[in-house]
């Protein structure tokens, strides 16, 4: 099966997430770029577009690298001058970093999500920031809505049937010692905080 059309071209990407988050996208953007202290070592993986970074981070005094696994999107990135490689971010060794984030993404991988975060936790220095959405229309009670939800998220290997609820992802961000972070009632997506294996969270 092939990919959904959304991971072909990084600008109908883009236009699709802001379509499919509203301004829940700036202020996601917003809280992440709040969280991450300057003079640090970023390790953003599943990337995307690398929108944080352009939007947030590059102006910021830290060293940001993306992580992601479309050739298309890499392509795009690096002839925009952005610091991006490959790397397959359940298979590959992934780098050490200070502050290792990812957004938007976890639900790909599930059943593999728990296996994700010990891989994530186990590379950040200081913390690993998940920004994860708990209302989705992957869940919507429209089938036709769901089905083209599930299809719109397909990287290749068959549509995407599995998200998160609010009770999934406190579940598993509280197995693992995580702390919620600027929770409202109401908003799509949770983000939350596990230590990472050096020193304190500023
Ligand atoms: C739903 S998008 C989220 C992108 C970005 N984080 C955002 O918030 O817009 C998921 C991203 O994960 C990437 N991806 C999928 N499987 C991957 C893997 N095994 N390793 C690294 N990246 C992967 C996809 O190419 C895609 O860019």
């Amino acid at each position: 099966m092939r990919a959904s059309p959304v991971y072909a071209d990084p600008r109908v990407y883009d236009v699709a997430m802001r379509l499919l988050y509203g301004p829940d996208l700036a202020l996601r953007y917003r809280a992440l770029s709040r969280r991450i202290p300057d003079g640090v070592e970023v390790a953003e993986h599943c990337c995307g577009t690398a929108e944080l970074y352009r939007r947030h981070l590059r102006r910021r005094h830290l060293a940001w690298r993306g992580y992601d696994t479309n050739a298309t999107f890499l392509r795009w990135a690096r002839a925009r001058g952005l610091p991006v490689s490959r790397a397959d971010v359940l298979e590959d060794p992934l780098p050490e970093a200070d502050w290792v984030l990812i957004q938007a993404s976890l639900y790909q991988f599930a059943p593999r999500c728990r296996d994700l975060l010990v891989r994530l936790a186990a590379s950040a220095r200081v913390a690993l920031l998940v920004a994860e959405p708990i209302r989705n229309l992957g869940t919507h009670p429209s089938r036709l809505v769901r089905w083209l939800a599930h299809r719109g998220a397909a990287l290749g290997r068959g549509p995407v049937g599995f998200r998160f609820d609010r009770e999934m992802l406190h579940g598993l961000a509280s197995s693992f010692g995580g702390d919620l972070l600027d929770y409202r009632e109401g908003r799509r997506e949770d983000l939350f905080l596990l230590r990472g294996h050096r020193g304190a969270v500023t």
